[in-house]
């Protein structure tokens, strides 16, 4: 029998317990287990996120800067928040020693050669749990030929997800005659939240981008999109946190710049220091620099 404890007396009678709110946008009412995965994407001293984002041979193959993920891309991985990637390339490439949270791209389907927007949920829920993912992600075709089909896919998964405490991703594609602007973001964005999703990726509008986060129930995080040069970049992403964004997601503009890891140390001064586009780039460049001695 072991001995047992004299019973505690500090009961500090009078005294509210403590309880907090949660910081992230629209999230309060979740479930504990969907809070303490969102606090490991979203920085708890900021409520900002950097993912890496590296799922796009899903779709198209070894894109550019891609090619080896092993060489290029692990190496980077301790400098971000998550890293957003594919189920095949997590578990045949990214040891599993790992403490970065994983966002697992679950939906997929057609290549670049086919209509993209014909995507499907692409991972059952409990292979997420598996890899103890922090959430997943999924496509949303608002306005494309599979609009419909893509929209319940994500309601599907934002139910199963609901199960097991895995919050959704909803990210909002668009398809290559579409606008970009913030009218059609302020859509997608919306109707995405609006089904559940617990949060969006989304693309950068130069004009009235924070119209779109204001309206947007959930927090929003941008993509990068094609690759643009360096300093372009950084304004993108310091103009979208300072309207509104909790962070990038973002892979081309990382991966295929001549200094991928200066990029990283940039993009975190912006997202998490909130620095200046100037001053992030010459940080940029001292490490591509030093790099290159
Ligand atoms: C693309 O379909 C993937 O979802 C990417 O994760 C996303 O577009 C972010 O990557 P990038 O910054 O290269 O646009």
């Amino acid at each position: 029998m072991p001995e047992m404890d004299k019973e505690g007396k500090e009961y500090h009678v009078g005294v509210k317990q403590k309880s907090e709110l949660f910081y992230l946008k629209g999230s309060t009412e979740l479930d504990w287990g969907m809070k303490n995965r969102l606090a490991r994407i979203f920085n708890p001293k900021d409520g900002k996120t950097i993912m890496l984002a590296i799922d796009h041979g899903y779709f198209q193959g070894p894109t550019s800067g891609l090619e080896r993920i092993d060489i290029n891309i692990l190496p980077l991985v301790p400098h971000a928040d998550t890293l957003m990637c594919t189920r095949g390339i997590l578990r045949s490439i990214v040891p599993p020693s790992i403490t970065k949270p994983i966002v697992i791209r679950a939906s997929g389907g057609p290549s670049i050669l086919k209509e993209l927007s014909d995507e499907q949920i692409a991972m059952d829920m409990e292979d997420c749990i598996r890899l103890g993912v922090c959430a997943t992600a999924i496509q949303v075709f608002i306005g494309g030929e599979f609009e419909s089909r893509s929209v319940i896919n994500m309601t599907k998964l934002v139910d199963a997800g609901l199960k097991y405490g895995i919050p959704t991703m909803a990210v909002t594609a668009v398809g290559r005659d579409m606008e970009r602007n913030a009218k059609y973001f302020r859509l997608a964005t919306r109707i995405c939240a609006e089904l559940g999703a617990h949060y969006i990726k989304t693309y950068y509008t130069k004009e009235d981008f924070e119209t779109v986060t204001a309206s947007c129930s959930v927090p929003i995080v941008i993509a990068g999109g094609k690759k643009i040069p360096e300093m372009d970049a950084l304004t993108m992403a310091y103009r979208s946190i300072n309207e509104g964004a909790a962070g990038v997601d973002m892979g081309r503009n990382i991966f295929q710049s001549d200094s991928p890891i200066g990029m990283m140390h940039a993009i975190n001064a912006v997202v998490h220091g909130n620095e200046k586009p100037k001053q992030a780039f010459e940080l940029y460049r001292s490490i591509k620099d030093k790099m290159q001695k």
